[in-house]
């Protein structure tokens, strides 16, 4: 089906207490494995490109690469900015058919970060496309950094409800406990933290760096609004396993698609037991989502084609 955009999908999961994976890709392996697995476990899909991953494969063609996927599957897909670092990188993505985008303003001065974010919601909802932004910072595993580092970078509910107001956007990653790119899932989320932010802001909530969580703490997250799970290291770990292990079998061969389908397939069982455990399978029909509210629900709404 056509790709949809990320609003009634948020929302569905808000509403039907679940969390929609956002899954990022770096290469056609990675894209066929998540959207495999979102079309056999039955769920809406979020497929998310970084500026890393655009660097590496090519706008055109990683859009190209999507959104063919998503025409092929029989689930909603979504094609998500991940980390959009300025306006401009988000005018050029909503151009080339991404149908979700994303502006991380989390290291500039709060004031800054409001201006940009405003503005590119008001550019991208002329078309209907939603925006998520970041408060607080989920910092980086690279970095070294401290629990009291981590503490220090949380966002701050009050804080939330006002650039929730601010800006318009429809959903919001906050810093709860996480960080990026661990290779462990050993942290404990903030969950008071995340309470206090749910009781100030309605709109679905994001969680960046989930590699690095604890499942018990993920699926208790999911209870107080976090509607979005992104996951990214985990699934480069599968990937590089497949090489690994094609390697190990059989060295001397030199058929790439040998290891890279090992690799596939890898990506696949990653991204369907976190479909399993976000509870977002089964939450797909053939034409869009279910949510509670309307068992049926068509994503009609957020089809762009
Ligand atoms: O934006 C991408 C993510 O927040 C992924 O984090 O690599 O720790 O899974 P992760
Ligand atoms: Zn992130």
């Amino acid at each position: 089906m056509p790709l949809v955009t990320s609003k009634e999908m948020l929302e569905a999961a808000l509403e039907g207490h679940f969390a929609v994976g956002a899954f990022n890709a770096n290469n056609m392996e990675q894209i066929q494995g998540i959207i495999d697995a979102a079309v056999e476990e039955r769920s809406p899909v979020i497929l998310q490109v970084s500026q890393g991953a655009i660097n590496y494969v090519g706008l055109s063609l990683a859009t190209a690469m999507v959104k063919t996927a998503a025409e092929e599957a029989t689930v909603p897909v979504v094609l998500h900015l991940d980390h959009g670092a300025s306006f401009e990188q988000n005018v050029t993505c909503l151009r080339a058919g991404f149908t979700s985008l994303m502006f991380d303003g989390s290291k500039l001065v709060y004031d800054e970060n409001v201006r940009i974010t405003r503005k590119i919601v008001e550019m991208s909802s002329v078309v209907g496309i939603p925006v998520e932004a970041e408060l607080g910072k989920v910092l980086q595993s690279r970095d070294n950094v401290s629990e009291a580092d981590v503490r220090a970078a949380m966002t701050d509910p009050d804080q939330a409800a006002d650039f929730v107001e601010r800006t318009g956007i429809s959903s919001l990653a906050v810093a709860i406990g996480s960080v990026h790119a661990m290779e462990a899932a050993e942290a404990e989320l903030d969950i008071d933290r995340l309470k206090a932010i749910r009781a100030k802001v309605n709109i679905p909530l994001v969680l960046h760096g989930s590699s690095g969580v604890k499942e018990s703490s993920e699926v208790e997250a999911i209870q107080y609004g976090i509607s979005k799970i992104n996951v990214a290291t985990m699934l480069n770990q599968a990937f590089i396993k497949g090489i690994l292990d094609g390697y190990a079998a059989n060295p001397a061969n030199i058929d790439p698609r040998k290891w890279l389908a090992l690799s596939r397939d890898g990506v696949k069982e990653v991204v369907r037991q976190k479909m399993r455990l976000f509870g977002s399978s089964g939450k797909a029909t053939a034409s869009g989502f279910v949510s509670p509210a309307t068992s049926h629900r068509s994503a009609e709404l957020g089809h762009l084609e």
